[in-house]
C-alpha cells in the first residue's frame, strides 16, 4: 500500500468499513430514519491514531445518494424489533432488535462545502456515514469568502472547535439575545461588539460610516465596558439630582428639530391620538405665541389674555380659568412676581360675576371700562415684566404649549376635559426632560461612533419614554438621510422594558404606538441600513412580530415554558436537540442560530480578557463580601 495517498478504492473501503453506520429505512418530510449496522455500538472509534466520536445524539451524519452528499443531525435513537430475525429459530438475540436513528436533514455538501437547506432528500437504502474531521470543520465554517471573521467562542462539545462569525452576516442583521437572568446575555452582547471594535475600532472609515447607539437600562456598559471610556460617548443620565447640580455635559444632546417635532412631545406627554396630538401640533406650530414669548413685552400678552378671559361675554368660560392661568404661569416660571399677582387677583375676585368691582357681564364691550380694568390687572403685578428670556429652549416650548392651552380655553376652542391631563403631565415631566436632555450645539457634536445612554438613575417616566425617543430620533434621521454607505446599529439590553407587548399599565394607544415604532424598525430598517440588537430575559413578553423578524439569535439558558415556546415557535430552523438543551445551558454558553450560522450550534462564548471591558453585571460573591 502506498503510504499517505488514499486511492478511490481505498477510500471506498475505509468509508464502508469505518465510517459507514447504516442505511436509510424511512423518509418522512425532513426526518430520515436510518437502521444502524450491527456492531456499531462503541461510543468512539479509532482512525489513523485519532479518536472519532461514533454515533451520538446531536452528532452529524452524511447520507450518500449517488453523487449527492446530504448532511443531517441525529435527533434521537430508538429500538425496533426485527421481525425476520425474531422468526428465525436460531438467530442471536442481538439480531432481533435494530437500532434506528432519527435524523433531521440540515443541508448538503457542494464540492465539499457545506450549504444549508434541502436540495434533495435521501431514498430508502441510501448509505449513511459518520462525517470526517474535515467535513465537521467545514460544517462549522460560517464565514463566507467575502466576509471578515471575528472569533466569539468555541463549540461547547466536540473538542472545542473555534467558532468564527462573519462581520457582515452578524452585524448587517437584527440580532436577538435571549436567556434567563444571569445566563450571560449582557456578557455575550459586550463580547460580540468588543470583538467588532477590536477589529475595526481604529479605522477611520468605520468611525465615519457606522454609528452605534446603546440603550443601557442598568448602567452596565458605562466606564470601560466594551471599549474604554475615552473612545465612546457615555451619558449617565440622572433625574435624582437637583437640576442645578447637573452639568450640561451630563445631558444627552438632541437636535433642535427633534424638540420642535410634535412626535417628541406626543411621546413624552403620552398624548392621545385623537385630541391631544392635534392640539400639540397646533401649539408647537403656533408662531404667534412664540413671537410673544420672545417679545420683551410678554407681560402684555398675559394681561391681554386675562382681560379676554374675564371680559368676553356670551362665551361660557370657566370662571376659574384666569386665576388658574396665573398660578400655572407662576409655578411653571417659578416666578414670585407672578405668584403674588395671582394671589392679588384672587383676592379681588368677589365671587359671582364680579372682578375688581366690575360686573363682568357684558361690561367689556365698552373700551373705557376695558382700559380701567387693564390698569387694575397691571397693578396686580409689582413690576410690569415677566422675565422669560432666561428659559431654556425646552422650557420655552413647554411654555408655548401651556399658553396655547389657555388661549384655546379662553376662546372656547377646546375641551378642557380632553386637554387638562396633558397639561398636568407637562408640568411634571418637563422638569425631568430638562435634567436629561439638552439642545445639541453643533460645536459639541458626538465625537465617537459608539454612544451609551445609561438609564440607571432616571425615574420611571424617563426610563419609559427616553429610549423610544432617542431610537426614533436616530431612526428617522437615518431614514431621511438615506445614505447607503452609512449604517446605524441600535442596541437595547433589557429590551423587555420597551418592547413588552403584554403590559397593562399603559394606555392601548401608547402601547400600539410604541410597538409599531419598533416593529417598523425591525421590518423596514434593513432598507435604510438600520439594524437592531435586542437582549431580553422574557422573549415571550416581546411581540412575536419582532422576535420572528430577527435574523440572528444567541439563545442562552431559558427555563420558563412560555419563553421556550416563544423561541421555538418563531425560530423555524432550530432543531429539536438544540431546543431541548436550552433549559440546561451553562452560563456563558448559548445556541447560535440564524443567518450567521449555517446550523444551530452550542457555543461557549469566550471570556473578555480584560475585566474592565466586561459589562458591569457581575454576580455578587456574598461569602467574600461577608468575610471581609
Ligand atoms: N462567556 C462568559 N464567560 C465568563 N463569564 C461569563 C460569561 N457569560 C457570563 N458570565 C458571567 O455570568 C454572570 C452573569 O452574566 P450576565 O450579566 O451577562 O447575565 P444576563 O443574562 O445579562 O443577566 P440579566 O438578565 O440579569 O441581565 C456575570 O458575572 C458574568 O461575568
Ligand atoms: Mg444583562
Amino acid at each position: 500500500m502506498n503510504s499517505g495517498v488514499v486511492t478511490g478504492v481505498e477510500e471506498y473501503i475505509i468509508d464502508n468499513s469505518i465510517f459507514r453506520i447504516g442505511s436509510v429505512v424511512e423518509v418522512v418530510g425532513q426526518t430520515v430514519k436510518v437502521r444502524i449496522d450491527s456492531g456499531k455500538n462503541t461510543s468512539s472509534i479509532l482512525y489513523k491514531g485519532k479518536v472519532i466520536q461514533n454515533i451520538s445524539v446531536g452528532g452529524y451524519v452524511k447520507i450518500k445518494k449517488d453523487f449527492e452528499e446530504i448532511i443531517g443531525k441525529i435527533e434521537g435513537e430508538l429500538i425496533q424489533e426485527n421481525r425476520e430475525a425474531a422468526n428465525k429459530k436460531y438467530s442471536s438475540n442481538k439480531d432481533r432488535i435494530s437500532r434506528i436513528l432519527s435524523i433531521k436533514v440540515l443541508g448538503y455538501l457542494d464540492n465539499g462545502k457545506f450549504e444549508r437547506g434541502i436540495k434533495e432528500l435521501p431514498l430508502i437504502d441510501n448509505t449513511c456515514f459518520l462525517i470526517r474531521a474535515e467535513e465537521f470543520n467545514n460544517i462549522h465554517q460560517f464565514v463566507g469568502d467575502d466576509d471578515q471573521p471575528i472569533k466569539v467562542g468555541q463549540l461547547e462539545f466536540d473538542d472545542g472547535v473555534d467558532i468564527f462569525l462573519g462581520v457582515n452576516k452578524l452585524f448587517a442583521s437584527h440580532i436577538g439575545i435571549f436567556g434567563n437572568t444571569g445566563s450571560g446575555k449582557s456578557y455575550t452582547l459586550a463580547k460580540i461588539y468588543r470583538q467588532l471594535f477590536k477589529e475595526f475600532g481604529e479605522r477611520a472609515r468605520f468611525q465615519e460610516k457606522a454609528s452605534f447607539l446603546l440603550v443601557d437600562f442598568n448602567g452596565e456598559y458605562i466606564d470601560d465596558a466594551i471599549i474604554d471610556n475615552a473612545s465612546k460617548n457615555t451619558y449617565d443620565l440622572t433625574t435624582s439630582k437637583k437640576i442645578t447640580d447637573i452639568d450640561d455635559n451630563e445631558k444627552l444632546p438632541i437636535d433642535k428639530i427633534t424638540l420642535e417635532n410634535t412626535t417628541f412631545w406626543s411621546i413624552f406627554l403620552e398624548a392621545t391620538e385623537k385630541t391631544q396630538q392635534p392640539f400639540l401640533n397646533r401649539a408647537i406650530k403656533d408662531r404667534y405665541i412664540e413671537s410673544e414669548i420672545n417679545n420683551n413685552d410678554f407681560f402684555q400678552y398675559v394681561v391681554a389674555k386675562l382681560i379676554e378671559a374675564t371680559s368676553v361675554s356670551g362665551r361660557n368660560i370657566d370662571k376659574a380659568i384666569p386665576t388658574e392661568f396665573l398660578f400655572e404661569l407662576a409655578n411653571y416660571l417659578n416666578d414670585d412676581n407672578v405668584r403674588n399677582a395671582a394671589r392679588f387677583f384672587i383676592s379681588k375676585l368677589t365671587g359671582g360675576t364680579e372682578l375688581y368691582g366690575f360686573n363682568l357681564d357684558g361690561v367689556f364691550n365698552n373700551t373705557e371700562n376695558i382700559g380701567a380694568f387693564k390698569g387694575k390687572v397691571e397693578s396686580a403685578f409689582n413690576s410690569r415684566t415677566i422675565d422669560v428670556s432666561g428659559l431654556s429652549k425646552i422650557k420655552k416650548i413647554g411654555l408655548k404649549i401651556i399658553l396655547k392651552y389657555y388661549d384655546e380655553m379662553i376662546r372656547g376652542f377646546s375641551n378642557r376635559e380632553h386637554l387638562a391631563p396633558l397639561i398636568k403631565r407637562l408640568e411634571k415631566r418637563i422638569l425631568d426632560i430638562e435634567k436629561v436632555l439638552i439642545i445639541k450645539d453643533h460645536a459639541v457634536d458626538a465625537t465617537h461612533n459608539l454612544t451609551v445612554v445609561s438609564l440607571r438613575n432616571v425615574n420611571m417616566t424617563i426610563r419609559k419614554m427616553l429610549p423610544m425617543l432617542i431610537v426614533k430620533e436616530a431612526y428617522d434621521k437615518k431614514k431621511q438621510e438615506n445614505n447607503k454607505s452609512h449604517s446605524l446599529h441600535i442596541i437595547v439590553d433589557e429590551a423587555h422594558n420597551i418592547l413588552s407587548s403584554s403590559s397593562d399599565r399603559e394606555s392601548k394607544e401608547w402601547k400600539d404606538y410604541r410597538l409599531e415604532t419598533f416593529e417598523e424598525i425591525i421590518k423596514e430598517g434593513r432598507k435604510f441600513n438600520v439594524f437592531m440588537t435586542i437582549s431580553s430575559q422574557r422573549p415571550s413578553d416581546i411581540s412575536s412580530t419582532i422576535i420572528s423578524q430577527l435574523h440572528n439569535y444567541f439563545l442562552h439558558r431559558l427555563i420558563n415554558n412560555n419563553d421556550l415556546l416563544a423561541v421555538e415557535k418563531t425560530i423555524a430552523y432550530l432543531d429539536k436537540v438544540s431546543a431541548d438543551s436550552l433549559p440546561s445551558l451553562a452560563t456563558g454558553t448559548c445556541i447560535l442560530a440564524g443567518l450567521m450560522a449555517k446550523i444551530p450550534v452550542v457555543v461557549k462564548i469566550d471570556e473578555i480578557s480584560n475585566k474592565c471591558n466586561q459589562p458591569q453585571s457581575h454576580n455578587i460573591n456574598l461569602v467574600e463580601k461577608w468575610n471581609n
